[in-house]
């Protein structure tokens, strides 16, 4: 059997239009534009409207990638939405995005693993792939943090925003796409990171809504501390896996929670800055989404092209960590034929992809008679000449 490998081959993202300036912060809290900027590189967030939910989003994020990807949803083997603020504690937020996606009868799951969701995922979806078990695999990062964000809370109000980024997997048979992870996770830190109402330990009641358990709360020094001594390590050791040095990293796309964290992440591996994607400014953190909004921007400004090498580096509530190395494979740029492909009801298309099969398999047939006719006569030629000579 052939080696099968996880391209990446479609990106897409969602954010608001809805956007909360650190000026709009300094109105309701004891905080400053200065002070958000120096301590985490944030200037803005983008946050939802009433009617956007994280499905919304997922799906929009979703449908950007499956065009780019030049797949229909319906040809999807699996569906992974990775996000900690899903619409609902049940269903999952999966089933609704395959949904709204029209990916009928497509197996979908939620993956919680806080804001390294997405890595987790894309190494989900490289074992779903190599594994033979799927061929496309739809992985999504989507997050509405600004719902369960007290935004009385300077600590942490500062901090977030809503949005999702998605990708499509699809198997080749070229060495590129994910060529390594790494996935770590640490509950002794449970603590710093957590939303504490709302579950089995502290059902939703009046209490835990009067003690505002149902907001983020956060230890930011400690999470801090965490992040600078597990993201380098965890860089370098997923370029190590992949058989590779610092050097043949072309981008580096982290997790955007704070620039003084990416930065140290940078400064442990010997990566320059303009190896460095940073995107943070205009985003804030979008936990599980940050990683592949990026990403799409990365693509989008031409940071990154076909055949360029990508690490990316995430850590977040669990407290968890997950580190991956990826080979861009063929450019994801919808292509003609994917858009008609994608633009026609497949009831249309298919017929003319079995006619353009069946046509090509006419001429190539029609050819090699060709071929096979002209060395008879060429033999029989030869023949002759002997035979008169
Ligand atoms: N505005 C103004 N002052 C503030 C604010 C604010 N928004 N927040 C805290 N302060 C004050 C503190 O009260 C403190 O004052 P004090 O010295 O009088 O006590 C002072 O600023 C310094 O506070 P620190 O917490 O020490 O500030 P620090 O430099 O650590 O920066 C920050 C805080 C930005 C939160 C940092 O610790 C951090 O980024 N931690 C990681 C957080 C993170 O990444 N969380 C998400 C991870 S998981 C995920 O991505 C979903």
């Amino acid at each position: 059997m052939t080696q099968r490998y996880a391209n990446i081959i479609g990106w897409g993202k969602y954010v608001p239009s809805r956007v909360i300036t650190n000026a709009d912060l300094e109105k309701t809290l004891d905080t400053s534009d200065e002070w958000i900027f120096t301590r985490t590189g944030i200037r803005q967030r983008h946050v939802v409207s009433p009617d956007e939910y994280t499905s919304t989003m997922a799906t929009a994020a979703a449908e950007e990638a499956l065009e780019s990807a030049g797949v229909r949803a319906r040809d999807l083997g699996l569906i992974i939405v990775a996000t900690s603020s899903p619409d609902y504690l049940t269903p999952p937020v999966s089933s609704q995005v395959q949904h709204a996606l029209g990916a009928k009868d497509v197996g979908a799951f939620t993956l919680v693993a806080g804001c390294p969701g997405f890595v987790y995922g894309l190494a989900t979806a490289q074992q779903f792939i190599v594994s033979d078990a799927c061929d496309n695999v739809l992985v999504i990062g989507a997050e509405l943090i600004s719902r369960y964000t007290d935004w009385n809370d300077r600590a942490t109000a500062v901090l977030f925003g809503d949005g999702a980024g998605a990708a499509v997997l699809q198997v080749g048979d070229e060495p590129s796409g994910v060529l390594s992870y790494v996935l770590g996770s640490d509950g002794s830190g449970a603590e710093h990171l957590i939303l504490p109402g709302g579950g089995t330990v502290a059902p939703p009641s009046q209490e835990t809504l009067d003690q505002g358990l149902h907001y983020l709360r956060m230890n930011g020094r400690q999470i801090f501390r965490f992040a600078t001594r597990v993201l380098g390590k965890a860089l370098h050791q997923a370029i190590q896996q992949a058989g590779l040095t610092t050097d043949d990293i072309d981008l580096f796309v982290p997790h955007q929670a704070n620039s003084r964290i990416i930065e140290s992440a940078a400064r442990y591996v010997g990566l320059p800055r303009e190896k460095v994607f940073i995107n943070i400014e205009q985003y804030g953190n979008t936990s599980a989404a940050s990683i592949p909004i990026a990403m799409c921007e990365a693509l989008e400004q031409g940071r990154i092209k076909t055949g360029d090498t990508v690490a990316f580096v995430a850590f977040g509530a669990g407290l968890t960590w997950a580190s991956a190395v990826v080979k861009l494979g063929e450019p994801s740029m919808p292509t003609p034929i994917s858009r008609l492909r994608l633009s026609l009801p497949s009831r249309l298309f298919d017929p003319i992809t079995r006619v353009t099969r069946t046509t090509s398999a006419g001429l190539m047939k029609a050819l090699a008679g060709c071929l096979a006719l002209i060395t008879a006569l060429r033999r029989r030629g030869a023949k002759r000449r002997k035979d008169d000579g």
